[in-house]
């Protein structure tokens, strides 16, 4: 009965009797109590990383599910680290980030790309690049924006939209070998888009972008004055020579961009959670009143060692790439004679081998069928597609002790 009051009657009605006022005002909050909660993301479960981990430790199968590496972060960092630790920086750090680690990074992406960032104004500190991928996207995303996913999509990308109120539209890469079809992404333009997000090196599909994919979204930016957030958390791992086509190299695009990093990923240490947001000045203002309210800072004495280390030790990001492709190559050749097909891996540390000689089942039931019987755990492709592709592929990580990963591919071979 009380719960059909309306607010107003509720109100005259606690005016007129304010004998009453107490048990009405303890009647309502019963009754907003009793009224559920309505979803924000009706429709999403749990990350299948997170699922796939978590089949895998109780299947105690190989991991080559979630991309972590299964070594440790390289001694000199965790030197430098520790020594922050016992030095006293156990407190919050500046709001944007640690002076040290922003100045040490402007530098890096001078030295790699030729951009001059500003470390005071362009370039935030954040726990990790999907903090920085979320905020980035609050900063622009108001409601009933659009905002361009390619598809297969990190699957954090959607949510991310649909939590600041806009609308994710999703564009299909090619399913022969996962390149842009700029034309479908012209076509889903409309009034209402206000952002893209960019992948490259793309996870999960290990394509990366030529200067030809460049130049089409130049073109786009500027046609449409689109914002881009550039999820560029692989930088330093692109193979066969290749070279990463950051948006840093690019300054008009840089103008509309945040362009993210891992150093979770450039460090082999996930479980730190710590990456960078760069921006030019406007857009890393607006950022940082959001990133202020969500994390405030990130971990202090980290963001110390890794400045020393990645000052004195610039030879472990400039030869990471050489490092991944030698498991990539490696992983390929123990699974040579298995009866998948390993599609190309050109950056990242995974690696898509199509099971069509293997299976016709759906890449779920194959995943989850290959952790269960043969203690191999992957991660299928289709969960990063809001469409259904028409592939047959599960996504391995071969960012693994290179016993691992041949004793994974003894288990795959017998397949
Ligand atoms: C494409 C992509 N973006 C973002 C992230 C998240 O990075 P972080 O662990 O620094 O939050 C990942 C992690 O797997 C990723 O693969």
């Amino acid at each position: 009965m009380l719960c059909e009051l309306s607010h107003e009657r509720y109100l005259f009605m606690a005016c007129v009797r304010r004998g009453g006022i107490l048990p009405l005002a303890i009647a309502q909050q019963n009754c907003a109590l009793n009224r559920p909660l309505v979803s924000k993301l009706p429709n999403t479960g749990t990350t299948i990383f997170t699922v796939m981990s978590k089949l895998a430790h109780d299947e105690g199968a190989i991991n080559l599910s979630q991309g972590f590496p299964d070594f440790e972060p390289p001694p000199a960092l965790l030197e430098r680290i520790t020594h922050y630790l016992n030095a006293g920086y156990n407190q919050y750090g500046p709001m944007a980030g640690v002076f040290e680690l922003r100045q040490v990074v402007s530098d890096k992406i001078k030295a790699c790309y030729g951009l001059s960032a500003d470390a005071d104004a362009e370039i935030t500190i954040t726990p990790g690049a999907t903090e920085a991928l979320f905020v980035a996207l609050s900063a622009v995303v108001h409601a009933g924006d659009e905002v361009i996913i390619l598809d297969p999509a990190y699957d954090a990308y959607d949510p991310s939209v649909r939590l600041n109120g806009g609308v994710p539209v999703h564009v299909p890469l090619s399913a022969v070998d996962f390149s842009v079809d700029w034309q479908a992404v012209e076509d889903a333009i409309t009034p209402r888009t206000r952002l893209i997000m960019t992948n490259t090196p793309h996870n999960p599909t290990s394509a990366i972008w030529d200067a030809s994919d460049i130049a089409s979204l130049r073109t786009l930016v500027s046609r449409y004055g689109l914002y881009v957030v550039a999820d560029e958390v692989y930088e330093h791992i692109v193979f066969d020579g290749c070279r990463h086509e950051s948006l840093l190299r690019y300054p008009d695009l840089f103008e509309r961009s945040f362009v993210v990093s891992s150093f979770g990923k450039t460090l082999h240490a996930t479980g730190w959670r710590i990456g960078v947001c760069v921006a030019p000045a406007a857009l890393t203002s607006e950022f940082r009143k959001l990133h202020q309210y969500v994390s405030f800072a990130t971990n202090a004495p980290l963001q110390y060692g890794i400045a020393d280390f990645l000052r004195t030790c610039p030879e472990h990001y400039l030869g990471l790439a050489d490092f991944y492709q030698g498991k990539r190559d490696h992983f390929a050749r123990l699974l040579a004679d298995s009866r998948f097909r390993l599609l190309p891996s050109r950056g990242t540390y995974f690696q898509l081998a199509d099971y069509s000689l293997v299976s016709d089942a759906p890449d779920v039931d194959l995943a989850t069928r290959l952790t269960r019987e043969i203690k191999v755990a992957s991660v299928p492709v289709s969960v990063f597609c809001e469409q259904p592709m028409d592939v047959r592929v599960i996504r391995f990580c071969f960012a693994k002790h290179e016993d691992t990963l041949k004793e994974a591919a003894a288990r795959l071979c017998g397949v």
